[in-house]
């Protein structure tokens, strides 16, 4: 039945759909630990030599404090260092942001959400309807990297002024929405073969069993709806509220 002496056909397998979603789980997860590693290596290690210089500046500041012109150099030096400082904690915390590890989801989302307020000026609202800190650390960054895409979004489509976000966790379900009240989006622009952000937000949301949704909401602006299940929470404990305005 084999006829072995037949010469063989060698045919590339083109990558099935299953193994691409493969393939890109596996890169997400893999870009993820390489991010933490070097936000980890900016801040302990580079952080760490910006503090040793910043002391041997306060040591000079203080030997040659009566040496005016010397002294508003190292003033100078100094300000520059602070900078510095700002800097790469800055460029470790958009890697990753370590309270994402250390304090939570929700500490992290108003974290962003103030440093976006800030950044933009577009006034932002967070409300967190959350019965635990601390989730299973993929949904953790889903959640907040879907977050940080959504709101880049606003940024630079949607032309809002005003943006609402919550999360909520309900009936073993994380659930993240956030609305602008900008120009709204299009079918065809929120499911294009362009829109390479929103598809890979669908698909960090796909791999964990969840769902994203996106659509124009019905007066305006945009709605941006993400559900991803999650563990039951231990029992005893009491479910938390919390209102902030960024
Ligand atoms: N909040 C929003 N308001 C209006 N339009 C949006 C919004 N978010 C996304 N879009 C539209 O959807 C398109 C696809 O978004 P995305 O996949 O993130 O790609 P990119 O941001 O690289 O253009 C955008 O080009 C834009 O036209
Ligand atoms: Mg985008």
């Amino acid at each position: 039945m084999n006829d072995i002496t037949s010469p063989k056909q060698v045919v590339a397998e083109p990558l099935s759909y299953l193994k691409l979603r493969h393939l890109a789980a596996y890169l997400q997860k893999t870009r993820e630990e390489e991010r933490a590693r070097i936000a980890r290596e900016i801040h302990d290690e580079l952080g760490q030599l910006l503090a040793t210089v910043q002391m041997g500046m306060s040591m000079m500041a203080e030997e040659y404090r009566d040496h005016q012109k010397l002294s508003a150099k190292i003033s100078d030096f100094d300000q520059l260092l602070r900078e510095a400082v700002k800097t790469v904690q800055r460029i470790s915390a958009d890697l990753r942001p370590q309270m994402l590890d250390t304090l939570g989801l929700g500490d992290a989302l108003e974290w962003h959400a103030q440093e976006f307020q800030k950044r933009t000026g577009i006034d932002c609202t967070l409300t967190l309807l959350l019965q635990r800190e601390h989730f299973n650390p993929e949904v953790a960054t889903a959640i907040f990297r879907i977050f940080q895409e959504t709101l880049t979004n606003v940024i630079r489509h949607a032309e809002a002024t005003r943006v609402l976000t919550t999360l909520q966790e309900k009936r073993n379900h994380l659930i993240l929405v956030v609305r602008d009240n900008g120009r709204g989006i299009t079918p065809g622009q929120s499911r294009g073969s362009h829109a390479l952000g929103i598809m890979g937000m669908r698909e960090r949301a796909y791999m964990l069993g969840g769902r994203l949704k996106i659509f124009a909401a019905p007066e305006q602006g945009t709605i941006v709806i993400t559900r991803i299940p999650v563990t039951p929470k231990e029992k005893g404990k009491l479910p938390h509220g919390k209102n902030t305005h960024c």
